[in-house]
């Protein structure tokens, strides 16, 4: 962006890697297009330089070397020349050269399905680079991937940078975590305790509440000696939940466990729900959501944060009857003064259920990307964009 205001990218042909990975119906229509809005000023910033642009991105999970009609990106052409109110070409097999003038901007299709993509080959990586004088980096959500597009490029193009959007997600997660307003929650909530178990960790070391939701949270209820009948958990892990108690503990800190409960006896929207003590549940019940003891607790000391980082609904909140505690801890966010950071594809889709969008302080539209910035990871894109300024590009 620095290039841009210096007037460095005039007749320049700008490459931006950017990730317009948009969930799609089975008609292939934009369900959700957070990702392609959030790449739009990048665009703009080259456009308005009088660069040469062209951009390109994943769509989903290809085989490389067999295009198929569905990873095309036709449908985000179409989105983001709505967006930027001009038309956008569409570009297919443009590994070996592709044509664009000053002030255009061209859409290349589905990077991924080039071979060498995924795997890195130096081979892909170079000719991508020839291809551009300036390779600007502006897909945070694909950053934890070293793949051509996103790695290779950035070491053989004549110059590399970070776009605004890679530069501000990662300042923003970054700096909520490294210089909190406190005190500092955290919530961290999904089905599974291994997937986010690194991450535990490392919150634990830093927040002064852990707040756990879903399949993590019956898992530390097991861990707190409570019975969850026959709720999804990892009894395996119950060592490691213990751990992160402990290391909370001895820190002041708190991971609030359940105090009451939403239970049924089957997963179904229609299953008749339940309201329990944490201590009561019987060994035919699932738990499928906090209880609204906990839900107004919880709430209260969200309210009273500095800090908010969330991640993951606290409840199956796709189902009515079980959506109070996700529906409350998004309130609570949204009326809490604390700074507040969102990020993984279930917490936007329920921040836009409760409609919350402009009460969050910094919505990220990383999945994997943000979660390995709240572990505490380098992420490799940025990283070997970083190796680029400090050799001089
Ligand atoms: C995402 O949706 O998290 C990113 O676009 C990365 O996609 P991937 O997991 O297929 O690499």
């Amino acid at each position: 962006s620095d290039l841009c205001a210096q007037g460095k990218a005039r007749d320049q042909r700008v490459f931006i890697r950017a990730d317009l990975n948009v969930p799609q119906d089975d008609a292939g229509r934009i369900t959700e297009d957070t990702r392609i809005r959030a790449s739009v000023p990048c665009i703009r910033m080259a456009l308005d330089a009088g660069a040469a642009v062209m951009v390109t991105s994943h769509l989903g999970r290809p085989t490389e070397g067999a295009f198929q009609p569905e990873d095309s990106l036709a449908p985000v052409a179409q989105r983001l020349s709505e967006l930027l109110g001009r038309e956008v070409p569409l570009i297919a097999n443009w590994v070996d050269g592709v044509q664009v003038a000053p002030g255009q901007v061209v859409l290349l299709e589905n990077c991924r399905v080039n071979p060498g993509e995924k795997k890195n080959s130096p081979e892909l990586a170079q000719k991508m680079a020839r291809l551009c004088d300036i390779y600007v980096n502006d897909a945070f959500g694909t950053a934890h991937r070293a793949e051509g597009t996103t790695y290779g490029i950035a070491q053989y193009a004549p110059v590399a940078c970070a776009g605004p959007l890679l530069s501000a997600e990662i300042d923003a997660i970054t700096k909520a975590l490294a210089q909190p307003a406190r005190p500092l929650a955290a919530i961290v909530a999904g089905s599974k305790v291994s997937t986010k178990l690194t991450i535990l960790q490392s919150l634990s070391r830093n927040v002064d509440q852990l707040i756990v939701g879903g399949g993590i949270a019956n898992t530390f209820m097991l861990a707190a000696g409570l019975s969850i009948g026959k709720s999804l958990a990892e009894p395996d892990l119950l060592d490691e939940a213990k751990a992160v108690i402990a290391a909370m503990a001895a820190r002041g800190a708190e991971v609030p466990i359940p105090t009451d409960v939403v239970v049924a006896k089957t997963f179904a929207a229609d299953a008749p729900a339940t309201v329990k003590p944490a201590t009561e549940v019987a060994d035919d019940d699932l738990i499928l959501d906090i209880g609204p003891e906990t839900a107004r607790r919880l709430a209260s000391q969200l309210k009273a944060a500095g800090t908010i980082v969330w991640n993951g609904p606290v409840g199956v909140f796709e189902f009515a009857a079980f959506e109070n505690g996700t529906r409350t801890i998004a309130q609570a966010i949204a009326e809490s003064p604390a700074f507040s950071i969102a990020g993984g594809g279930d917490t936007l889709a329920a921040i836009a259920k409760y409609g919350i969008e402009k009460q969050v302080g910094y919505i990220s539209t990383g999945g994997g990307a943000f979660l390995e910035v709240l572990e505490g990871k380098t992420l490799p894109a940025f990283e070997i964009l970083e190796k680029r300024a400090q050799a001089g590009a």
